[in-house]
């Protein structure tokens, strides 16, 4: 606030404070002598209502000078007037603060507890997963559903298929540091049919319905263009968030042919913020152990269900 505006604001503060208290003396005052102890302000309703100009009852005169003096008491001890921070220096930052600090100190003492323990291991640790899953509702799951499941550009956490990796560390490295995944336009290098050939060979290397024909001319252009990232077998790349091809999982549009046709067309890109300097390592490696132990259940889970099935599946 600059100079001009605090003294602005005392000055007016002030003048409204002197002229309350004027008003309020003012009002108060008793009738003079020479008045009638009832004076009217000469307005009648209904044939005999009249107003009468009493002064104020006593108990509410002194009301009022109570509340003044709370104000001043106020202005003095808080900041109120200006850029006069109020004698007991409080500030709302300040208490927001302390509040954070009192929170951070007691989260504190439970992540010690984690922290030296290595990523693996709290995955199988029920008290860890549970915090993880706090973090993870507060921080991922606007992006990544409040199950991990994920959605069109957002990928499924909980499926055994990573764009970079599921290995813990790593998987603690995409929340720490991010990632940005960039399939750049293709058009330009598949003139002619080019496109159509090659969205054709995507849909048959996960074994879905497609023209054969155009596959097989589509083939050698994956293989020259496409697998610098994709690899020659379409199973994707780690190092570069290039996803595997071949397993019917899709990240962008569901795998038909007109949604392929536009990402090979306009390209792809997938950003995931860093989260290290915002959450902490310590909440970033619970939210990956919560991650992962929900991915080995869903794992488990439908091992059973083919175990039931008679490993019909
Ligand atoms: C603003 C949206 C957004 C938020 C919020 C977000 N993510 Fe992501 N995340 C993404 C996108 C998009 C990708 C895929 C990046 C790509 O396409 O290369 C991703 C990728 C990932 C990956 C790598 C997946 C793989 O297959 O390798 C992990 C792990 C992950 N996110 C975890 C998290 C966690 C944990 C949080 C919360 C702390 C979080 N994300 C919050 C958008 C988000
Ligand atoms: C420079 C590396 C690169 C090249 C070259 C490239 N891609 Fe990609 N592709 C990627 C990346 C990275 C993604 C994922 C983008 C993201 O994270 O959102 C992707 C995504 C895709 C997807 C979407 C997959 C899904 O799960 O929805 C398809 C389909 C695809 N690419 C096909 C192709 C084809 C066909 C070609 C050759 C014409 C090609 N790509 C060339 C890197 C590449």
């Amino acid at each position: 606030m600059s100079a001009g505006w605090s003294f602005y604001i005392v000055a007016l503060t002030a003048i409204n404070l002197i002229g309350l208290i004027w008003l309020l003396l003012a009002t108060a005052a008793k009738p003079k002598n020479d008045k009638p102890a009832t004076e009217t302000m000469g307005h009648v309703w209904d044939g005999d209502i009249e107003e009468l100009n009493n002064p104020l009852p006593r108990w509410w005169f002194i009301l009022f000078i109570l509340t003044f003096i709370f104000g001043f008491a106020y202005l003095a001890l808080y900041p109120g007037l200006g850029t006069f921070k109020g004698s007991l220096g409080w500030s709302s930052g300040a208490e927001v603060q302390a509040e954070l600090d009192a929170t951070n100190a007691k989260l504190e003492t439970l992540f010690a507890g984690f922290r030296n323990q290595p990523l693996a291991d709290l995955i199988d640790n029920p008290a860890a997963t549970k915090v993880g899953r706090n973090v993870f509702a507060n921080n991922c799951s606007a992006c990544h559903g409040s199950d991990a499941r994920g959605a069109t550009g957002y990928p499924n956490l909980v499926d055994a298929d990573w764009l970079y990796g599921g290995e813990p560390e790593t998987v603690l490295a995409s929340i720490m540091n991010g990632r940005h995944g960039l399939m750049p336009p293709m058009v330009a290098t598949l003139p002619g049919n080019g496109v159509e050939e090659v969205a054709n060979y995507a849909l048959s290397l996960s074994g879905l319905a497609h023209d054969a024909r155009l596959a097989s001319v589509g083939k050698p252009k994956f293989e020259a263009i496409c697998a610098a990232c994709h690899g020659v077998d379409g199973k994707g790349n780690h190092a570069l968030g290039a996803p595997n091809l071949t397993d019917d999982i899709w990240l962008h549009g569901n795998g038909n042919l007109a949604g392929i046709k536009n990402t090979i067309t306009y390209g792809v890109s997938g950003v995931m913020p860093a989260w290290g300097a915002l959450i902490s390592e310590d909440r970033a490696r619970l939210a990956a152990a919560w991650i992962l132990a929900q991915g080995k259940s869903s794992a488990e889970s439908e091992r059973d269900d083919a175990a039931r099935s008679g490993g019909a599946r």
